[in-house]
């Protein structure tokens, strides 16, 4: 790490920022606006250090002795591809490893980026929300929250853990009055009381949690709900413009923020194409964040193809994170279409260049 970032690093963690006059912000209190939203206080620093995009699916946290399980529990009757039956014992024990190494790419990267807070982008699946209400995008501002990692499975001792992690409530409130300032009409929460099950926070948010030691490391999350399930669904091309929209926020904010997209890629658990992964699919999203073109993702669910419906629709939170880091290439670490997982797996992740960063601690410096 360069000195002029340790710097710059070691007077954060002093305080330094926090000693700039950053209106303490409540956006549960309408009558309470913000002389000077933090959104357009410029510091001069982009903070926006790390995107990571993950799949959520339960496989990547059970034993894979438990797959199959898993897997006739969520295909259901559905008659599966011929490809399926070449899965087997051996063939998912090497799959296990290869998600394992992955996992542990993806939590290097973010030890090494050290974020202040990460924005987790997640949808709900009938777990805080449901019939009652149900937002297209909503920000949670509360300082923690808790949840299960597989609701599913919880029946199976050993297997489903609870977790408690940390939020970063001064950022998130900072954020949703940044996104309501750039017309993104969210719903807040200061609190979180489940409509629809009682474990808490859902699995969008839990399992990353877990299986990328977020809570483990204390980062602060922020959980941001989009809606990727339930109609209506935004477009394509509002996600993207949300990303753009986070990257400003957060370029504005002395915080190093990362965030997560978490989700995805062709699935369809429990659904009429459970077990089938569209792998043209999601090489065509995967090839497009890796060239640095994931604006041209904006108009991938215009169609309203079967194939887009389901767990598909998470490729929404992936779609926010390319428009957080624009034509920045992703490094997609890894790509498994696998059956007993009812998912095309992906993970990658987005790291603004070295020099960004010198420039960054330089601009801070002077
Ligand atoms: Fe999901």
């Amino acid at each position: 790490m360069p000195d002029a970032l340790c710097e710059v690093r070691s007077h954060h963690r002093a305080g330094l920022f926090a000693a700039r006059n950053i209106p303490d912000q409540d956006v549960s209190d309408p009558d309470r606006r913000p002389e000077n939203p933090p959104h357009t206080i410029r510091l001069g620093l982009k903070m926006l250090t790390l995107g990571v995009a993950t799949s959520h699916a339960p496989a990547i946290l059970l034993p894979v002795d438990d797959w199959p399980r898993a897997y006739e529990l969520m295909r259901g009757d559905v008659a599966q591809p011929l490809s399926a039956a070449q899965e087997n014992a051996a063939t998912n024990a090497a799959a296990k490893r290869r998600i394992d190494a992955n996992l542990a790419r993806l939590r290097s990267v973010i030890q090494e980026a050290d974020p202040d807070v990460l924005i987790i982008i997640g949808d709900d699946q009938a777990e805080v929300f449901g019939s009652a209400f149900n937002p297209t995008l909503a920000v949670y501002c509360g300082t923690e929250v808790s949840g299960h990692t597989l609701p599913r499975f919880a029946d199976q001792p050993g297997i489903d853990e609870r977790i408690d992690m940390k939020c970063g409530a001064e950022f998130a409130t900072a954020l949703a009055t940044g996104l309501v300032e750039s017309s993104f009409d969210v719903a807040v929460m200061t609190e979180l009381k489940p409509l629809s099950k009682p474990h808490g926070i859902g699995h969008a948010f839990t399992r990353p949690g877990r299986f990328l030691g977020i809570a483990d490391m204390g980062i602060p999350i922020v959980p941001v709900f989009l809606n990727c399930y339930f109609n209506p669904l935004p477009t394509a091309a509002r996600c993207y413009e949300l990303g753009v929209a986070i990257r400003e926020i957060a370029d504005s904010r002395p915080e190093r923020v990362a965030v997560l997209a978490s989700g995805g890629l062709s699935h369809d658990p429990a659904g009429p194409r459970a077990g089938w992964i569209d792998c043209d699919l999601d090489n065509w999203v995967l090839n497009k964040l890796r060239e640095g073109q994931g604006r041209e993702l904006e108009n991938l669910f215009t169609v309203d193809s079967g194939t887009y419906h389901g767990g598909t629709g998470e490729i929404r939170a992936w779609i926010t994170a390319a428009g957080a880091f624009d034509t920045l290439p992703a490094e997609v670490v890894d790509y498994i279409p696998l059956h007993h997982a009812v998912t095309g797996l992906a993970f990658a992740y987005w790291q603004r260049p070295e020099q960004v960063n010198d420039q960054l601690a330089q601009q801070s410096a002077s």
